[in-house]
C-alpha cells in the first residue's frame, strides 16, 4: 500500500518522513537524480512545463507499487488533472501536511539547502495566492488532514503511524 505525504512547500513531508520507520521515498530526490541536477536548475534551464511532465511520470509509476511505502510529494504534484486523478484513485491514504501561509514562508525563506524555483521567481503575495489554490486542491484529495504548526516532525510521524 502507497502512502502519500502531501502538502505545501516547506512543511516538512521529506523531514516527516525520515522519522516514520517505515521506507518512504522522496519524489523530488527521485527527479533530480533522473536529471542530473538540482530542481531549480532544471527549471531555469527547461522550465517548469518540462519538470511537470517528468513529475508526472515519477508520479505515477510510484503509485503503481505495490509495496508498503511512503511517498514524500513535490508540493506542486497537484495542479495536474491528470496527477490528482491518480491521487484520488489511492483514496483513504492521502495525508495532508497543513501549516499556515505565514509559517512555510518564513521557513523556505531560511531554507538555503533547497531553493525553491516558485518562491524564488514570485512575489510574496504571487506566492501566497500560489499556496491558497493548492489548499484547495490538497484538501480536495485529502483523506487524512495533520496541522504542524507547534508540532515536532517526531511528534507529526507519531501521529501518521496510528492512522
Ligand atoms: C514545487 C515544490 C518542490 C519541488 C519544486 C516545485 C512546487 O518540492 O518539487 O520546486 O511547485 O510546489 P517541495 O514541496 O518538497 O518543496
Amino acid at each position: 500500500m502507497v502512502k502519500v505525504l502531501l502538502g505545501f512547500m516547506g512543511v516538512g513531508k521529506t523531514t516527516i518522513a525520515g522519522y516514520l520507520g517505515a521506507p518512504f521515498l522522496d519524489m523530488d530526490r527521485m527527479i533530480e537524480d533522473r536529471l542530473g541536477m538540482p530542481i531549480v536548475d532544471y527549471f531555469a534551464s527547461h522550465g517548469e512545463a518540462a519538470f511537470r511532465e517528468i513529475e508526472s511520470d515519477v508520479l505515477a509509476e510510484l503509485l503503481a507499487s505495490e509495496e508498503d511505502v511512503f511517498i514524500s510529494t513535490g508540493g506542486g504534484v497537484v495542479i495536474r488533472d491528470e496527477n490528482r486523478q491518480l491521487l484520488r484513485q489511492n483514496r483513504r491514504n492521502n495525508i495532508l501536511l497543513k501549516a499556515s501561509f505565514e509559517t512555510l514562508y518564513d521557513r523556505i525563506k531560511k531554507d538555503k539547502a533547497s531553493e525553491r524555483p516558485l518562491f524564488l521567481n514570485n512575489s510574496k503575495e504571487a506566492f501566497r495566492e500560489i499556496f491558497e489554490r493548492r489548499m484547495a486542491l490538497y484538501e480536495d484529495l485529502a483523506d487524512i488532514i495533520i496541522f504542524v504548526d507547534n508540532r515536532t516532525p517526531e511528534e507529526i510521524a507519531r501521529i501518521i503511524k496510528c492512522v
